[in-house]
């Protein structure tokens, strides 16, 4: 039997700036800001803050701590991993860590492509032709992103290019993962991090120091970051936001997609770390990394500057995420002075915020592929190239009103990540055992954990999990699934296609893990 290699990241630094790339990606910068406005401004904070400690940070890290633990159990993929702690049977329940982050991939990639060919319009002045025509702009997206029509991205010249900037963002990923942990991942985070951090804080500057609308004097700055942040808001009480149910599963949705806690993912990446080095303050830094490119450049942006020039009416009431990123805030920078040359610095901080994420999300196929299929890098990178051609294609041809993005969307990053997340938490708690895990997460520490924290992991994360995904099931369920089972009369039946695709890649990850599962027990034998 071929026996791989053992892939290691390189430096502490480099496995800390990779799980911070990993965390840090649209959700900071777009889908933070809309939330916070959308659910009480500075309100959100206080059950955004609260879901961060008791799920957040802590989830963040036991799954640093399995994941270097099945690493040198010999398993980087989370079915390996949940082998090891659960038997031959609990390495199924694992598929959801490999599952869930290919299939967020095959949309996500495409909305990196979005901000990738966005940064090119603004530096070849695609932008600047546009001017602040609201319509224009939004004209201008729908029809780059197809949102009009199914297949119309395979008719149309916008299409081409839009499909074009699809292709480069597919072979950058890669590139960049077939050259592995340390070359490939490890390296670009090196230095695309620190990068994507100097753009945000340029922009920043020049939102924070732009004047008051000439216009509407009280369009200010400090009165967009007001409307944003304060823990009241006109005609609301804290309690009547805080006692709104959906304010809480909006804040620990956010804090789980952002901190790409439940994933599988940094499963995967701490899993190629040494059974001595630390994860109690590389995991702290990296939530702290992204608390700080959310919290403080993701929420002092788009909103404050959005205010500025178009008024409270974007705060009151902000569009979706991409409504805000891709037409508001291209309308926000066409207005300002060299706005052509800040558009350009957001949206390529956007694009290195994605491909650090998308990265990570590839890698708990690649291992699993490897270790499932005895394989090595090329083939498992064919594999996952074909896989993910097909997710790619699909949400690219169906692309009228983004019902396959969103529909993978809600399947993946919102119903299956409470799903495993809560199930990791079980694992770490009751089937590792608090105690073995404490012993796990406190080996190689570079700091004190909190004496609380065992606590936390045995009850309260659980139980708060249970909770939440209680309470948004009963909320979301049933109209998702009336939407598989009665498709439109008039089209294809898009919701049902997705979830077919997604049952598709699950059956094939179910025989890898049968395949893998067989090599192991031989393993386990020899
Ligand atoms: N954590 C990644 C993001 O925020 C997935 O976009």
């Amino acid at each position: 039997m071929a026996k791989r290699k053992r892939e290691r990241w390189g430096s502490q630094l480099g496995v800390i700036l990779a799980v911070t790339g990993s965390a840090v990606g649209l959700g900071n910068f777009l889908r933070f800001p809309g939330q916070a406005a959308k659910y009480g401004g500075g309100a959100f904070l206080i059950p955004y803050l609260v879901a961060f400690l008791i799920v957040g940070l802590p989830m963040a890290w036991a799954e640093w701590a399995l994941g270097r633990y099945g690493g040198a159990c010999g398993h980087n993929s989370s079915p390996g991993i949940f082998r090891v702690l659960l038997g031959r049977k609990g390495s199924y329940a694992g598929i959801l860590g490999t599952l869930m982050p290919l299939m967020i991939l095959t949309y996500y990639m495409f909305v990196e492509a979005w901000c990738l060919a966005y940064a090119w319009d603004y530096l070849t002045g695609v932008f600047a032709r546009l001017g602040t025509d609201l319509g224009a702009i939004e004209n201008h997206f729908m029809s780059f992103v197809g949102a009009g029509e199914n297949g119309s991205l395979f008719k149309t010249a916008v299409g081409a290019r839009t499909l074009f900037f699809f292709g480069l963002c597919f072979l950058a990923n890669m590139v960049l993962i077939y050259r592995g942990i340390s070359r490939g991942i490890e390296r670009f985070c090196n230095w695309a991090m620190p990068l994507l951090v100097l753009c945000a804080v340029v922009v920043l500057v020049r939102v924070l120091t732009l004047p008051a609308n000439p216009l509407h004097p009280e369009q200010t700055v400090i009165n967009g970051l007001g409307y944003l942040w304060n823990p009241v808001k006109p005609g609301e009480t804290l309690w009547s936001v805080l006692s709104r149910p959906e304010v809480w599963l909006a804040a620990t949705g956010q804090i789980f997609f952002s901190l790409s806690v439940g994933f599988g993912l940094i499963l995967t990446y701490a899993s190629y770390l040494r059974p001595e080095d630390d994860v109690a303050l590389s995991g702290l830094t990296a939530c702290a990394g992204n608390e700080f490119c959310e919290v403080v450049l993701g929420g002092m942006i788009a909103i404050p500057a959005a205010f500025v020039f178009l008024g409270p009416a974007v705060v009151q009431d902000p569009p979706g995420t991409f409504g805000m990123g891709f037409v508001t805030l291209p309308n926000v920078f066409n207005h300002m002075p060299l706005g052509s040359m800040f558009g350009f610095l957001f949206f390529f901080l956007l694009f290195l915020a994605a491909i650090t994420s998308s990265l990570s999300m590839m890698q708990p196929s690649i291992a699993l592929l490897e270790e499932g299929l005895n394989i090595g890098r090329k083939a498992s990178v064919l594999i996952l190239t074909s896989i993910l051609m097909l997710g790619g294609l699909f949400v690219t041809y169906f692309s009228k009103g983004f019902t396959a993005l969103d529909t993978l969307d809600f399947w993946m990053a919102n119903f299956f990540i409470f799903i495993f997340a809560t199930f990791q938490s079980i694992v770490f708690a009751w089937g590792l055992g608090i105690r073995r895990g404490m012993e796990e997460l406190e080996r190689g520490a570079h700091i004190r954990l909190p004496r609380i924290l065992p606590f936390v992991l045995k009850y309260v994360s659980p139980v708060y999990l249970l909770a939440v995904f209680a309470l948004w099931a009963w909320r979301n369920l049933p109209e998702r699934w009336n939407a598989i089972i009665h498709p439109p009369a008039d089209g294809p039946p898009v919701v049902l296609l997705s979830v077919l695709f997604i049952l598709g890649v699950g059956a094939f990850f179910v025989w890898v893990v049968s395949r893998a599962n067989r090599i192991w027990d031989k393993e386990e034998i020899s």
